[in-house]
């Protein structure tokens, strides 16, 4: 076994991150774009202890499960995943991956996770890009730092795409790092952010972006708008909301409205109901139920996102929410209110013990637990369901075309019963 050599090996299986397995010199090989039933040639890239990693060079028998990828960069760009399989197969892909973590991990019934929620355009649908530079612009080939040049990203929205084609033309990169765009879908706003290392030449920025864009925004340190205005706005059916060049949103516009509607059936609200929103970002979660209910609290670390919620709040004349800034971790100890409901919707690592502890302390009579991943939320989800029904599990695709997978559950507090002592 040889690093840089080229092997041939049989697709057996599929991983949770999309990579064909194979086996061989007694190893398992991991081989992103490679599917099962395929004999492939590869490159041996990584030799670790207990595993081996590599990359596909030419395919000996091909499945019948493989179609061609729209994108002409999948097979060198670390952005997609499942590009190369059909959407009804990436679909049974995601609901499969999350049944077979909640086995391995949870003793939960798998019968509780229902169909996926699929997209109805599985391109065009990222409003949020980050584009790497070093006198050109683009992604970064999986786990390497060497960039693959594009001048279109299939699985983006039409604005990211023409600021894609804008930025090729600019007459220097020098000092800057990363692009990140940002394109509403439904209001048309497009803002560009760009981190840099030293002076850029603003001038020749200004003059091919400006057309094209209501936001460009330099940071060094720390965020200046050096073109219109410090942020865009996005529409989530009535709602409008405000996003800041550092603030998180919802990547897919259209899916989130979808996974906040759910949310929203799980809630079941009524008037008298107190909600807490934890993991909040620009509030909107909070923002979207809050008509429904007495009112909201939301908790969020990132300052810039709490702006935004509070702007929020007010540009859709919104009363009965109130933000609160600063790490869940700490807040929970000390909410001072009894909710009806928490929302929680953390970040990949999921809740520490504090918070599952306080949740439990708490006893809202709901939790809805979003999460973007399978492996953290089972775990959370175990240690909740000693004082939990699970009653609801459902995916969300969010992410079309890559591994990823949002999940979306209810869990309803667990009755105690009454005893008559004789
Ligand atoms: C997955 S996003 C959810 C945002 C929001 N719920 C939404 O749908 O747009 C996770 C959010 O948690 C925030 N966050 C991460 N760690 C945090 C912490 N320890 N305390 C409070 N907020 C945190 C991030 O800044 C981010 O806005």
């Amino acid at each position: 076994m040889t690093l840089y050599n080229i092997y041939e090996v049989d697709i057996v299986a599929f991983d949770h991150q999309g990579r064909g397995i194979g086996k061989i010199f007694d190893k398992t090989i991991f081989i992103p774009n490679a599917l099962v039933g395929e004999t492939v040639k590869f490159k041996l890239t990584t030799i670790k202890k207990k595993y081996l990693e590599g990359e596909l060079v030419t395919i000996l028998k091909s499945s019948n499960n493989r179609i061609k990828p729209i994108c002409p960069y999948f097979s060198e760009c670390g952005g997609c995943d499942l590009m190369h399989i059909s959407y009804d197969n990436q679909l049974k892909y995601k609901e499969n991956k999350v049944k077979e973590i909640f086995t391995k991990f949870t003793t939960i019934n798998p019968s509780l996770i229902r169909n996926i929620v699929s997209c109805n355009d599985i391109y065009n649908y990222r409003n949020k890009v980050t584009l790497q530079v070093n006198n050109e612009v683009g992604f970064y080939k999986k786990k390497t730092n060497e960039i693959v040049k594009i001048s279109k990203c299939s699985i983006s929205n039409d604005g990211i795409n023409k600021i894609i084609k804008e930025l090729n033309k600019l007459k220097s990169f020098d000092n800057i790092k990363q692009i990140v765009i940002k394109s509403s879908k439904f209001n048309n706003e497009i803002m560009v952010v760009i981190y840099t290392s030293g002076n850029i030449d603003e001038s020749d920025i200004i003059k091919n972006l400006s057309k094209h864009v209501s936001s460009i925004i330099k940071y060094d340190n720390s965020y200046q708008v050096i073109y219109g205005k410090p942020y865009i706005t996005e529409k989530m059916n009535d709602l409008e909301f405000m996003i800041s060049p550092s603030s998180f949103f919802q990547v897919n516009t259209e899916q989130a409205i979808k996974l906040y509607d759910l949310i929203l059936k799980f809630a079941d609200l009524k008037d008298d109901e107190i909600i807490v929103d934890l993991y909040c970002g620009t509030g909107t979660i909070g923002l979207y139920l809050s008509h429904y209910c007495k009112n909201v609290i939301g908790v969020e670390v990132n300052e810039d996102a709490i702006q935004d919620a509070n702007k929020n709040k007010k540009l859709n004349g919104i009363n009965n929410i109130d933000f609160i800034s600063g790490d869940v971790t700490k807040v929970i100890n000390d909410l001072r209110v009894s909710p009806d409901i928490i929302i929680v919707d953390p970040p990949r690592s999921g809740l520490d013990d504090n918070i599952i502890n306080n949740l439990k302390k708490y006893k809202p009579n709901k939790i809805i637990y979003v999460s973007c991943n399978p492996i953290t939320l089972a775990r959370d989800l175990e240690k909740l369901s000693e004082s939990y029904n699970i009653e609801n599990i459902t995916p969300v695709d969010m992410f079309a075309n890559t591994y990823h997978v949002e999940v979306v559950v209810y869990l309803s507090l667990k009755k105690v019963g009454t005893y008559i002592s004789i």
